[in-house]
């Protein structure tokens, strides 16, 4: 729930803090309950001299307004005195600001070697040594906030300010890198690059921007990046009067400039220039493991690996292929002989199991068990013959397809359902290659398969878009009629939701139907394609997806499912929660998931299109309770958050109540337990006896408040919102309602 940002009891290392911007951070903490440690060094703007009186006044200041603060006169680049003031004033730290500047502004032949030491001493040198001093304590502490001052000058570069836009850009890979190091600490470190009016930008601003662009424009961010329950770490931001922005970097999809058999010639660079500058369909890479990922891809494919050996295909005498051995005519006209597949209910029912279905959960026994009156089938269960049909298709099976399959990426997937599948089949698939696409870093297979049954009729068609990576650039096309499109999903908040944890076996059961790629099961074969751990298949989470979809959308009557499509954006881990986010649209049912522990998009661009007079069903967003209360779906959200945050328990401690309303009248009881044990989320009063904060609210305000359309001080204000016991702890219901707020 939304209430003001506190900081009681943390401590807070401002350096720089007599004026400007350091100034105004040290006011805001101390007047929202932090203790301050206010350095300055008190020189001048260009680093001379020092006086005590630059930190003195603002102390002053804090302490008449009845705040915590004590001074520290010493140079940033002694970092241990300063940690050393917080730690034996206050008796430890949570949050420093690297703030103290100066500048020595010339153009770059003048700058001297005075120049240069003292700008990167100041800056990126006194960040270092301030923040060295200060991890082993937040380390110890399992927290810290740090936060890194970048600059402009920095990120674009500036007239004058060599010495300082290095400096600047400096403190960028710092926190990039601490946020890496920190993150099993409960550690966060962002960078920001602030505008604002003070005795340093006097020297470069005309007076009236220095008086608009007023520090307390700035501060609010940095407070805001610093609070406990911020997750935000290795963000850089722009700020500045009042506006705050978020930047990333962007990566064309670039060009080989090589083949297996002709070498990388500056002529060859030349020649593809366009491409390598191209940002249309840029990506945005995170990691460096990302980036080393996408090098070693083509390395394997150009190379035959690491070692350098040659592939079978790199001698491959396609035509039209730039190395990856695809020839795209020769793909197209291949004839795909037709494969057979063949399964009873045993195998319809490890396929349930390994997208999840349970019998925790009454409805779903169907799925699980042949002795059921209406046994059905998953309709995503058509992937299987379908996969089985392609495989051996790219190493060698079909001519002009020849590529390395340890390169191969799924990208999307579309399927279309003709008929329910019968509990037994013997089905025959038919593959083709529908085309291939040049996408520049790699190529794009479309494989097409129809599978029919026994009595010849077409069941299920399927669409794969197959993505080899460091296979483009022979000049083929980029875009195909045959490729089925995604769809976005509205930008209105999703009408339902549905989390689920998977299970830390989740890829281990899945491969068991089809898909053994040791990328999700073997520790050793996830590291070299770059990933801390074996992945769950993206048809596993897409068939995680289509159960949500069909027990929210359909009543679980596999009938109604007519067409699934959905992109494969971010692996998900085992034992990581998958939130199916749904928007209806007529007989269309638009969906993303996301990972809810890191928020990461793992589907995007989805729907599921129900058959004609399906697009009625109501949507079951309370997965188990089976009532009409929309806030049900907001507590099971919230169960799936409180199981992935174990330490919110020790972090909230409170046992919450919640009476949801329906015309007035009490119509569900829920607790959020975040006091004992694990924690939990159930239906009913407290099991623990008496919660010690109840909430009062109707069941529409209750979806509006978490969705962030109701603030919670107006909804009290309002009488929309009761709230009985210790009112305080309800501000800490913000970390409860986070992760699913989007409902
Ligand atoms: P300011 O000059 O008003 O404040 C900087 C403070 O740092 C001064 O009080 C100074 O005495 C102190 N300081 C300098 N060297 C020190 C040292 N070795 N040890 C301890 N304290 C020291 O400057 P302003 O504008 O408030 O800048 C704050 C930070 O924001 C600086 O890092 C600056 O580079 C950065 N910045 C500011 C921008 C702006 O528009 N104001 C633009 C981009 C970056």
């Amino acid at each position: 729930m939304a209430g003001p940002l506190r900081y009681d009891g943390k401590v807070v290392l401002v350096t720089g803090a007599g004026q400007g911007l350091g100034r105004e951070y040290a006011l805001l903490f101390a007047d929202r309950g932090a203790a301050v440690v206010v350095n300055d060094l008190g020189g001048s703007f260009k680093g001379e001299g020092q006086s005590t009186r630059a930190a003195d006044k603002v102390v002053e200041e804090i302490r008449a307004k009845g705040g915590k603060a004590v001074a520290n006169y010493d140079s940033v680049e002694f970092g241990e005195k300063l940690v050393d003031t917080a730690i034996q004033n206050f008796g430890r730290i949570d949050i420093v600001i690297n703030n103290a500047g100066i500048l020595r502004d010339k153009s770059f032949a003048r700058i001297s070697d005075l120049d240069w030491d003292l700008i990167h001493k100041v800056h990126l040198r006194g960040s270092f040594s301030v923040t060295r001093a200060a991890w082993p304590h937040m380390k110890k502490n399992n927290y810290g906030r740090i936060i890194m001052t970048s600059s402009a000058a920095g990120i674009y570069g500036n007239f004058g300010q060599g010495n300082y836009s290095a400096a600047k850009l400096g403190l960028v890979g710092l926190s990039n890198t601490l946020s890496i190091e920190g993150r099993k600490y409960n550690i966060k470190c962002n960078a920001i690059a602030p505008s604002a009016g003070s005795r340093m930008t006097e020297t470069v601003m005309p007076p009236e921007l220095v008086a608009a662009l007023k520090p307390e424009y700035v501060a609010p961010l940095v407070a805001y990046l610093c609070h406990e329950d911020t997750e935000e770490t290795g963000g850089l931001f722009e700020v500045g009067a009042g506006w705050v922005s978020k930047l990333r970097w962007e990566r064309t999809q670039g060009a080989v400039c090589r083949t297996a058999t002709t070498k990388m010639t500056p002529e060859a660079v030349r020649d593809a220039w366009k491409d390598i500058t191209d940002f249309d369909n840029a990506t945005y890479p995170q990691s460096t493991t990302e980036s080393t990922r996408h090098l070693i891809g083509i390395l394997g494919d150009l190379d035959g690996g690491l070692g350098g050996k040659s592939s079978s295909r790199s001698s491959s005498s396609s035509s039209s292929s730039s190395g990856g051995g695809i020839n795209v005519e020769l793909a197209k006209a291949a004839k795909i002989k037709p494969t057979t597949f063949t399964y009873e209910p045993k195998d319809a029912i490890l396929y349930a199991l390994g997208v999840g279905y349970t019998t925790k959960d009454e409805d779903y026994l169907k799925f699980l068990f042949e002795g059921s009156e209406d046994f059905s089938v998953v309709p995503s269960f058509c992937i299987l013959p379908s996969q089985a049909s392609t495989f051996g298709s790219f190493s060698g099976g079909v001519p002009g397809l020849g590529v390395d399959v340890t390169k191969i990426l799924h990208g999307e997937q579309y399927m279309e359902l003709y008929k329910p599948f019968p509990a037994n089949g013997k089905l025959t698939s038919q593959a083709r290659v529908a085309d291939v696409l040049d996408k520049g870093v790699g190529a794009l297979i479309l494989m097409e398969v129809d599978t029919y049954d026994e009595k010849k009729e077409k069941i299920a068609f399927n669409q794969s878009a197959i993505m080899v990576i460091g296979a483009g650039g022979f000049q083929g096309n980029k875009t195909s009629p045959a490729l089925k499109a995604l769809v976005k999903p509205p930008k209105r908040a999703p009408d339902a939701s549905m989390a689920e944890k998977t299970c830390v076996d989740q890829a281990a059961l899945y491969r068991l139907t089809g898909d053994r790629n040791p990328l999700h099961i073997d520790p050793s074969f996830a590291a070299m394609g770059g990933f801390k751990q074996p992945i769950l298949h993206g048809m596993c989470s897409f068939g995680f997806a289509t159960r949500h979809v069909m027990k929210t959308y359909a009543n679980n009557d596999v009938s109604k499912i007519k067409a699934i499509k959905t992109r494969f954006s971010k692996p998900v881990l085992p034992g990581e929660t998958i939130q199916t986010d749904m928007w209806k649209d007529g007989n269309r049912v638009l969906f993303q998931c996301k990972v809810v522990e890191t928020g990461a998009v793992c589907l995007m661009g989805g729907y599921v299109d129900l058959y004609e007079g399906a697009g009625d069903a109501k949507p079951a967003t309370q997965p188990s309770s089976g009532s009409n209360m929309k806030s049900d779906a907001v507590f099971e959200g919230m169960k799936q958050q409180l199981a992935s945050r174990k330490d919110l328990v020790k972090k909230i401690k409170a046992v919450f109540g919640f009476e949801i309303t329906q015309g007035g009248k009490t119509a569900s009881e829920w607790t959020a337990d975040v006091k004992n044990g694990d924690g939990d989320v159930y239906k009913g009063k407290p099991k623990s006896g008496k919660a010690d904060c109840t909430i009062v609210i109707s069941d529409d305000d209750f979806v509006d408040l978490v969705t962030g359309k109701l603030n919670g001080q107006t909804a009290f204000m309002q009488g929309k919102m009761k709230l009985k016991g210790n009112m305080m702890l309800a501000q800490k219901l913000g970390d409860l309602f986070k992760d699913q707020a989007k409902l």
